[in-house]
C-alpha cells in the first residue's frame, strides 16, 4: 500500500538533483482581506484537494495563478510564499495576472470553451478569438515563471489540467530535455467527434504532445485522446507501448485513476475539532431528522445539481410518507460566476430550490436545505459524518473525489452513497448506489433504496468502497506518475 512515507521514498532517491515543481492554475493556499484583517483559505477543488497532500509529503515548489485580494502583500520579493501558512512544508511561487487576462484565459478559453467541450454536459462551448489570445498569452507567462525557477538546472515540471496545454511546448522549446513534463487532465477527454470542432485543435494538440508523460484519469480518456490525435494530425501511434510520436519526439499516454489521502480524511473525521463543528451544524440547520442526505460541490453545470433536486422533489412526490423525517443539505460553492452559464445556473437552482420547498412544506418542513458559505475542510468533514446518504450525481466527471473522501470519513462502515454512472468514481466504487441523474423517476427511487438500505448490507458495501478507496490513495496516483515518468530516466 502506498503511503505517504513511501512516496516521499521515491521522490528522494530517484529525483537526485532535479526539481519538482507542480503547476496548476488554481493556488492551494489564498490570502484574502477580511474584516480588516488578512486571512488564508484552502482552496477548494479536486486539483487541490490532490496535490497538496503529495507536496506536504515531497515539498518542491508549486506554481500557480496568485488570485487573493491579499496575495501580493504575502509573498517575497520572488512572489513566493511557505504553505501552509501555519506549518510550512513547501513553496508557492505566484504568477500575476491582470484583468483582461485572467478574463480571456480563464474565463474565457479555459472555462467556456475547454470545460464544456471536454465534458458531455450540453452546455455549447464559446471560442473566441481574443480568449484564446489571452491563453496563449498566460501559458507563455507560466512557462516564464518556471524558467525562471528553473535557471539552468534540471527539473522535473508536473503540469495540471486543461488551463494549461501549451505550457508543455514552451517549456520544451526553452529548455529541451532538460526539463522533463508530465500532464495530468484532470478532466475527460472527449470523442473525437467532440473536439473536432474546436478551432485551435491542432495547437493543443501539439502542445500536449510535448510533454513526456500525458495522464487521465481512465483508459477510456487516453483511447479518446489518442483517436483524436489520429483523426487531427500527422503523428504516429504506438498501440503496443500506448504512446504517440511527433516530430521524434514521443509521448507516453496513461491512465492513473486519481484518489484522497484517505488516512488524512479519516483521522480529522475523527478529531475533536470536526465533532465540535458537527455539534455547531446540527444546531444552525435544525440537523434532527432521521435521515440526513447531503451534496457537496461547486455550483457548476456539470454536477448535477438541478437533477439532484428534481429527484428530491420527486422522491418526496413518491413517497410522502417521508415527508418531515429527511432533510437533503446541499453545500454550493459559488464559481466563475463571470461567466453567464454559471450565473444562470445559480439563478435556477435558487428558484427551482423556492419552488420545491414551497410545494412540499409541511408545518414548518421543508425538504432541502441550501447553503452557499465557504466552509473550511473540517467542516467538510463534519458534513459527511453527519449525513447517511450522500449523492454525488454529475452529469459527466473525470473522477470526482467528493465520492472517494466521503467513504474514507465513513470510519464506522456506515453511510450510503448514492453515485452518478456518469463519474470516473463509478469504474472503482461498485458498491454505491449507482444513478443516471438524467433519469429523474429512478433517481427518486435510488434515494428510496438508499434510506432504506438495511444496515448490513449498507455497512458491508461501504467498507468494500473504503477498502477500495485506501487502495487507490492519492499517493499511489502520485507513485504511479512519477514511477512512469522515471523510466525516461531523466536522459540529458
Ligand atoms: C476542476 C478542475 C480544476 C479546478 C477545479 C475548481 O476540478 O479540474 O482544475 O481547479 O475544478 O475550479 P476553479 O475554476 O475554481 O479552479
Amino acid at each position: 500500500m502506498w503511503t505517504k512515507e513511501s512516496l516521499k521514498e521515491v521522490i528522494e532517491k530517484q529525483l537526485g538533483d532535479y526539481l519538482l515543481i507542480v503547476v496548476s492554475n488554481r493556488e492551494p493556499y489564498i490570502h484574502m482581506h477580511k474584516k480588516g484583517k488578512i486571512i488564508c483559505q484552502r482552496a477548494a477543488g479536486g486539483v487541490i484537494t490532490a496535490l497538496d497532500p503529495v507536496m506536504k509529503a515531497c515539498s518542491g515548489l508549486w506554481v500557480a495563478h496568485g488570485s487573493g485580494d491579499a496575495d501580493k502583500k504575502t509573498v517575497d520579493s520572488n512572489s513566493r510564499v511557505k504553505v501552509p501558512p501555519d506549518d510550512a512544508k513547501y513553496t508557492l511561487r505566484r504568477v500575476w495576472l491582470t484583468k483582461e487576462e485572467e478574463d480571456g484565459y480563464y474565463y474565457g478559453f479555459s472555462n467556456e470553451a475547454l470545460w464544456p467541450l471536454s465534458h458531455i454536459s450540453y452546455t455549447r462551448p464559446k471560442f473566441e478569438e481574443a480568449d484564446w489570445k489571452m491563453y496563449e498569452l498566460v501559458n507563455r507567462k507560466f512557462a516564464d515563471a518556471i524558467l525562471e525557477e528553473v535557471g539552468d538546472r534540471k527539473a522535473f515540471v508536473w503540469i495540471q489540467d486543461y488551463h494549461m496545454s501549451l505550457l508543455p511546448k514552451f517549456l520544451k522549446d526553452a529548455a529541451g530535455n532538460r526539463i522533463i513534463t508530465a500532464h495530468f487532465w484532470h478532466i475527460p477527454w472527449p470523442n473525437p467527434e467532440v473536439f473536432r470542432i474546436c478551432p485551435k485543435k491542432n495547437e493543443i494538440l501539439e502542445g500536449l504532445l510535448a510533454n513526456d508523460l500525458l495522464g487521465f484519469h481512465l483508459r477510456h480518456h487516453c483511447e479518446n485522446f489518442i483517436s483524436t490525435v489520429e483523426k487531427e494530425i500527422e503523428a504516429r501511434v504506438d498501440r503496443e507501448r500506448f504512446s504517440i510520436i511527433k516530430g521524434g519526439h514521443e509521448t507516453m499516454i496513461r491512465p492513473f485513476p486519481i484518489g484522497v489521502d484517505d488516512k488524512y480524511v479519516e483521522e480529522l473525521a475523527e478529531s475533536k475539532e470536526v465533532k465540535e463543528y458537527m455539534q455547531s451544524l446540527k444546531e444552525e440547520f435544525l440537523l434532527h431528522y432521521d435521515f440526513i442526505m447531503l451534496g457537496l460541490d461547486r455550483i457548476d453545470y456539470t454536477k448535477g445539481i438541478l437533477e439532484r433536486l428534481r429527484a428530491v422533489d420527486r422522491f418526496v412526490e413518491k413517497y410522502p410518507e417521508y415527508r418531515g423525517k429527511f432533510v437533503f443539505i446541499q453545500m454550493g460553492r459559488l464559481s466563475r460566476m463571470h461567466i453567464p452559464a454559471y450565473k444562470n445556473l445559480n439563478d435556477e437552482i435558487n428558484a427551482l430550490v423556492e419552488e420545491i420547498n414551497w410545494k412540499h412544506s409541511h408545518e414548518g418542513w421543508t425538504p432541502i436545505i441550501f447553503v452557499r458559505r465557504y466552509i473550511n475542510y473540517p467542516e467538510v468533514m463534519a458534513f459527511y459524518k453527519l449525513a447517511n446518504i450522500c449523492i454525488v450525481s454529475p452529469l459527466h466527471d473525470g473522477m470526482n473525489l467528493v465520492a472517494k473522501e466521503y467513504v474514507s470519513a465513513r470510519s464506522d462502515n456506515t453511510g450510503v452513497l448514492v453515485l452518478s454512472k456518469f463519474t470516473g468514481s463509478a469504474r472503482e466504487l461498485h458498491d454505491a448506489v449507482m444513478i443516471n441523474p438524467y433519469d429523474i423517476d429512478d433517481f427518486a427511487d435510488k434515494l428510496k433504496i438508499a434510506i432504506e438500505m438495511d444496515k448490513k448490507e449498507a455497512d458491508f458495501r461501504m467498507q468494500k468502497m473504503r477498502e477500495q478507496v485506501a487502495q487507490n490513495n492519492i499517493y499511489k496516483w502520485a507513485g504511479k506518475v512519477l514511477s512512469a515518468l522515471l523510466k525516461f530516466e531523466f536522459k540529458e
